[in-house]
């Protein structure tokens, strides 16, 4: 007969858990292949990144910095001088045209860049400045509100009420009855500083003496041949000057009375409208030269401001004064207007609609 045999209580309930396991064992051994599945799916799919270097950063070159560096100066032509120009207009420093023509616009917005930058205030873009320039750090322009002389108490005629120095143009005509404070004759204040063209010739006095100072800086620096060609006018003077500058346009160049007045109007101001006639402004020439081409007319273009005087006519601002550059025509205005005028690269008439008062 065959026995029963008895199960085991304890054998069943081991059976039971080692089920249990198996079924548990395989879920996670599912879970954990898919996981590794996916990982290995991404790994495929994202490349891998090259190996950077330490922690430099990659700098993509700005195409506006010009990649050759030549050294810009005055009398310097061409697209650097554009994309100089450029650079200083979109800081601040420059107002002037982008001509690509480096004059004495260009040059005072360099110098201002170059002193709110603390560089070395020569005008000249050389290795220091063009970095500084181009970097990132460059300081845009800041008006200089306190460079702008409070107005002086001396009774000046040539001075306004508001301080600034008085304008003299078409727009802006001599004032009725003005006399200058003191007129003194040029060959004797300026000496053995520059042949006077005309012994007669006159000067106000404190411009004649600044004008000595100038000329003989320029002696020191190697510069020695100068003539002083035009000072004071009367506006009879000026009335004859320009009749004669018409007559001569109607003679040699045929032009209609209306045209050659028109072409006078740009190189020889009306009647009452020179600058000569305060006695404040002078022709500087170099005898058997034109002008424009000497180094005196560069030093003059780079160092008459700290004399006081501005380079009145420059080809940069024809469209404002109305008339063509004229690189000898120096006028009197005081150092303190002067700087500011060059740093900020302003005519006159742009100097005094800007901080007029009146
Ligand atoms: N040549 C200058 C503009 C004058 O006549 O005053
Ligand atoms: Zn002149």
């Amino acid at each position: 007969m065959q026995q029963k045999r008895k199960t085991n209580p304890k054998r069943v309930i081991g059976l039971i858990l080692l089920g249990v396991m198996i079924i548990a064992a395989a879920v996670l051994g599912v879970r954990v292949a898919s996981l590794v599945d996916m990982t290995f799916v991404e790994m495929r799919t994202t490349p891998t990144p090259e190996p950077v270097a330490g922690n430099v950063m990659q700098v993509t070159p700005d195409p506006s910095v010009p990649t050759s560096a030549p050294v810009l100066r005055t009398g310097s032509q061409g697209e650097e001088v554009k994309s100089l120009q450029a650079r200083l207009q979109a800081l601040g420093y420059y107002n002037g045209e982008i001509d690509g023509q480096f004059g004495a616009g260009t040059k005072a917005a360099v110098m201002a860049f170059q002193r709110q930058n603390g560089l070395d205030a020569d005008g000249v873009v050389g290795e220091s400045t063009r970095s500084t320039l181009y970097s990132p750090s460059a300081e845009p322009y800041v008006p200089a509100e306190t460079a702008v002389p409070a107005p002086t108490s001396a009774s000046v005629p040539w001075i306004r009420a508001d301080g600034l120095p008085l304008l003299v143009n078409r727009d802006s005509l001599l004032p009725e009855g003005y006399q200058p404070a003191e007129l003194a004759l040029v060959c004797e204040v300026c000496g053995e500083a520059a042949t006077v063209k005309d012994s007669a010739m006159l000067g106000e006095r404190v411009a004649l003496e600044a004008l000595t100072a100038m000329l003989q800086a320029a002696h020191g620096d190697g510069l020695t041949v100068w003539q002083i060609s035009a000072g004071y006018r009367t506006v009879e003077k000026q009335q004859a000057l320009f009749d004669e500058q018409v007559r001569e346009y109607e003679t040699k160049n045929n032009l209609s009375h209306a045209d050659a007045v028109s072409a006078t109007r740009l190189t020889v101001a009306d009647p009452g409208a020179s600058e000569h006639h305060l006695g404040l402004a002078f022709d500087l020439t170099v005898p058997g030269a034109f002008f424009k081409d000497t180094e005196q007319a560069v030093w003059l273009a780079a160092n008459c401001w700290d004399y006081g005087f501005i380079l009145r006519y420059t080809k940069e601002k024809e469209q404002i004064t109305g008339f063509l550059a004229e690189p000898w025509h120096v006028r009197y205005v005081g150092t303190e207007h002067a700087r500011v005028m060059r740093d900020e690269g302003l005519c006159l008439e742009e100097y005094i609609s800007r901080y007029g008062r009146l």
